[in-house]
């Protein structure tokens, strides 16, 4: 067919008919459910919604749910992705270093080399885990907003000679709200003050019951200075992630999530992603937020150039034509023109919907619609 419904592109997505009629209308499109829109705008309904369009024949759109849900036989088992959260001052910049050095493959490189937004560490079993850095948390909130998940573990630190304090609890309602599972790692044990069973206790007003108190919140006492008990955060790690069984098709077109994104006098438009499905190579187009590029060079987080990254894996991003945001998901695209045609769109969808702001909101269907 030459067209598609509003209704039934609605259906193959498994969205509701009002979702995509609105869609359509930030699209500038007036349609009701049983109009017939044509292929193009159909694709880019498709897209923007979160979909990955596949025209079977020309002029017949098809959003093709096998492609946007992966079949069973081809999900391979992937690393788990953490992110550590916890008030200030408790100690996760400390944790995250102390992780990293666990890393094998960091002695074998000769040491840390940058700091990127996201690192992977390999344990000594050749197990990897993905751990987001501060500027992750940018990622984790923005992604939440849009009902999307980053993160698989949340490990939320909390001082042994503070407790339990605002952003602890703070992070408990991001991570609860999200479904992402907690562990908790008790920080500071070093320090003379270190009270864990207070802490354990105080985490009962947030409704978190640990282990040692008959709940099912794994809580490890480590010192993220004297670097104690590591392994067994490490570990803890590894258990909760074969329970959430995590995996991914690695054998498709890549998509993912910027963690963050900054513009560098010698390289341009870096912007570092966090692969969730299929794999990333050098020379893919892809589209991510309002730019779009073909990826000129790819580098791991250790400063090595690598050929493709698969899911889970962090990974650095030259070639874009723009500096994306932190949040903004990614995917690879058919083709320069599809991806330039929806940068295009969203740029000039993000300028509208800066000018409605500016005009104070009133006047534009973006604004009301909202
Ligand atoms: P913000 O990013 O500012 O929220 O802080 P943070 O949570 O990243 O804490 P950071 O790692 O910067 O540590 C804060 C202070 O606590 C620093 O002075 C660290 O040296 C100290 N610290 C962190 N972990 C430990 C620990 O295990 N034992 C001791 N004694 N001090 C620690
Ligand atoms: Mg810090």
């Amino acid at each position: 067919p030459e067209t598609i419904t509003v209704q039934e592109l609605a259906q193959r997505m498994s969205e509701r008919s009002a979702d995509v009629v609105k869609t359509l209308m930030r699209m500038g499109v007036m349609a009701t459910i049983n109009q017939a829109i044509d292929p193009d705008t159909a694709e880019l309904v498709v897209t923007e919604m979160g979909h990955r369009p596949k025209r079977v024949a020309e002029g017949d759109v098809e959003t093709a749910l096998t492609e946007s849900v992966d079949a069973p036989e081809t999900m391979l088992p992937r690393p788990p992705v953490v992110t550590i959260m916890g008030h200030v001052d408790h100690g996760k910049t400390s944790l995250l270093d102390a992780l990293r050095a666990t890393d094998v493959a960091a002695h074998e490189a000769g040491g840390i080399t940058q700091h990127i937004g996201a690192y992977q560490v390999t344990l000594p079993s050749g197990q990897k885990i993905t751990f987001l850095d501060t500027p992750g948390h940018e990622a984790f909130t923005a992604m939440r907003a849009r009902g999307a998940k980053v993160t698989d573990i949340v490990v939320l630190v909390v001082a042994a000679d503070d407790g339990v304090m605002p952003q602890t609890k703070e992070a408990i309602a991001h991570s609860k709200a999200a479904g992402v599972p907690i562990i908790i790692a008790i920080n500071k044990m070093d320090k003379a003050g270190a009270d864990p069973n207070r802490v354990r206790t105080e985490l009962l007003q947030d409704e978190i019951q640990v282990e040692q108190l008959g709940g099912d919140v794994q809580s490890i006492e480590v010192s993220a200075t004297k670097k104690m008990n590591l392994d067994k955060l490490e570990e803890a790690i590894l258990l909760q992630s074969e329970v959430l069984e995590l995996k991914a098709n690695p054998d498709r077109a890549a998509d993912g999530v910027v963690v963050e994104a900054q513009l560098d006098p010698g390289r341009g438009s870096v912007a570092t992603v966090l692969v969730q499905r299929g794999t990333l190579k050098v020379g893919d187009v892809l589209v991510a937020g309002a730019v779009w590029g073909r990826v000129r060079r790819l580098v791991d987080d250790r400063g090595n150039a690598v050929d493709s990254a698969g899911p889970a894996f962090p990974v650095e991003i030259l070639g874009l034509d723009g500096t994306p945001q932190a949040g903004d998901e990614f995917h690879v695209m058919e083709s320069e023109a599809r991806a330039r045609e929806v940068a295009d769109f969203r740029a000039r969808r993000d300028r509208q919907a800066q000018l409605a702001r500016a005009a104070g909101g009133r006047g534009t269907l973006e604004e009301m619609i909202k």
